[in-house]
């Protein structure tokens, strides 16, 4: 049964009206009679926290598009250091002695994005409880909390951990850490926080669409929402008390991200960068990835979607891709230049995506939509590059370091299985750079609290070694 109206609510129903209707947006409380008291709350806090101004500009498309046919003519390959060391005026091993002692020297933290839907995925839970080690079936949350517990040990330092959540993963998150003691990392040093939400509105109209009586259809505002939300949370402020100077950013869906890579740190101070990025040598020019690229001394990204076949096929005297360097999403951040941008509210702007979003036609029936229907508006991390003094480019094979976790298996491209047959095949290159053989179809995973790369490993395992059957090197965790 609805709650009577009572004066109060009555209100309060007449302010959002007025305000509401002052953008066209009334129709959204139109189940307000048959919805209850909470049900009016939970309402009414959605479209407090709707910045309506924001949304009329994006409505109207007022925000700056970017011309990115335009931009891909003048785009040059960016500032970078190439996978072989080459492109810096310093070594590998000088920047991974310096990405090393920064590490030590407790300045670096770690973020990992986890805010995402994974639509594509279909998987029902978080993304990053999704089993991924071939042998181990570890989730890809554990992987890298494996990981940073073998640097935390190797370093004898803490590393702080910013887990980002959205309304969408943030509940399961949580207990997923708490019922895993969080996966053996010290809880004093998790921190997870919630990215803030974006309203999908109807493409063709820019009406809200409500996903129920008593809710709007809301989704996250993409991983560019780490910025704001990393400030609103307390985790920018919390990070610089810790000391920490630099953030290691990677999004939960990659397995072999390097999460706080002391080479591409090392790299990134070198350089004197704000933002680093970490990228693949793209396989062929239309490869599925942004296209980092240098335009008037600034490192920008071109999605692929958005870069012209032209530019993207161009060739360099070589014969090589002139824009080679595709985003995987592996990013070290300077935490003073986040705090600066963060201090101003646009300081990335908004990606249109047309999406199927199913919402409650004014008839009350939940319309599932066949095609597209509505706009969502989301904030891409990587929006900060241009932004950056010193933005700096580090490649890495992609069979080292880029096994995205997107799509279902059945997919022809980015799916479970085909990153659990890169981490096995990365795993076994290793066991064969220390003398070792593994046989025909055998599964093998390296835990990095075992070995974290084929040096350490080859004084762990016999170079006479023969693997024969599915294996999984682990060492157990010690626990906090
Ligand atoms: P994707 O853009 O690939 O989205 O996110 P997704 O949610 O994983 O998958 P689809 O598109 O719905 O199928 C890349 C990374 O950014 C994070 C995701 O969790 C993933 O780690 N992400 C994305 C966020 O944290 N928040 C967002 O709003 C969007």
């Amino acid at each position: 049964m609805p709650d009577q109206t009572v004066p109060e609510q009555t209100g309060k129903f007449d302010e959002l009206q007025n305000r509401l209707k002052a953008h066209q947006q009334e129709h959204v409380l139109q189940f307000w009679d048959e919805i209850s008291e909470s049900q009016r709350k939970q309402l009414a806090t959605q479209i407090d926290e709707l910045d309506l101004v924001q949304l009329d500009a994006l409505i109207a498309g007022q925000d700056a598009k970017q011309d990115f046919a335009a931009m891909a003519q003048v785009a040059d390959p960016p500032p970078s250091v190439d996978a072989e060391g080459s492109g810096a005026n310093w070594t590998t091993t000088e920047a991974r002695l310096r990405g090393e002692q920064a590490i030590r020297d407790g300045q670096v933290g770690a973020v990992i994005v986890a805010g995402g839907q994974g639509t594509r995925l279909g998987f029902p839970q978080p993304k990053g409880m999704f089993p991924i080690g071939p042998v181990s079936n570890r989730t890809l949350f554990q992987f890298f909390a494996d990981r940073l517990i073998a640097i935390q040990q190797a370093y004898s330092v803490k590393i702080p951990l910013f887990v980002m959540t959205s309304e969408a993963t943030d509940d399961e998150t949580r207990a997923y850490f708490q019922e895993h003691n969080y996966l053996g990392l010290s809880p004093n040093d998790v921190v997870i926080f919630k990215q803030g939400t974006m309203p999908a509105v109807d493409a063709e109209s820019g009406k809200l669409l409500l996903a129920e009586k008593d809710s709007l259809a809301l989704s996250p505002d993409g991983h560019g929402g780490t910025v704001a939300a990393l400030q609103r949370s307390g985790c920018l402020q919390e990070a610089r008390e810790r000391g920490v100077r630099q953030l290691a950013y990677i999004q939960v869906d990659n397995p072999l991200a390097h999460l706080c890579d002391p080479t591409l740190l090392g790299h990134h101070l070198m350089a004197e960068s704000e933002m680093t990025t970490q990228v693949i040598r793209k396989r062929y020019a239309t490869e599925r990835v942004g296209n980092v690229v240098s335009i008037d001394g600034k490192v920008h990204i071109i999605e692929y979607s958005d870069l012209p076949e032209s530019a993207a096929e161009a060739t360099d005297e070589e014969g090589q891709l002139r824009l080679w360097a595709g985003n995987i999403a592996v990013h070290i951040i300077d935490v003073d230049f986040l705090q600066r941008v963060s201090d101003s509210s646009d300081a990335l702007p908004f990606h249109r995506a047309l999406k199927k979003v199913p919402y409650l036609a004014p008839s009350g029936r939940l319309d599932n939509p066949a095609q597209p229907n509505a706009t969502k508006f989301e904030r891409f991390i990587f929006d900060l590059l241009p932004q950056a003094k010193n933005a700096f480019v580090v490649e890495v094979l992609p069979c080292q370091g880029f096994a995205p976790v997107k799509n279902a298996d059945g997919a022809a491209t980015d799916t479970p299985s085909l990153a659990r047959r890169a981490i096995s095949e990365l795993h076994q290159a290793w066991i064969e750079s220390s003398g070792g053989v593994v046989g025909s179809g055998v599964q093998v995973e390296i835990n990095p609290r075992f070995a974290m790369n084929s040096g350490e490993l080859s004084n762990k395992i016999s170079p006479k070694i023969r693997v024969e059957t599915d294996r999984y090197f682990d060492t157990p965790i010690r626990m906090h």
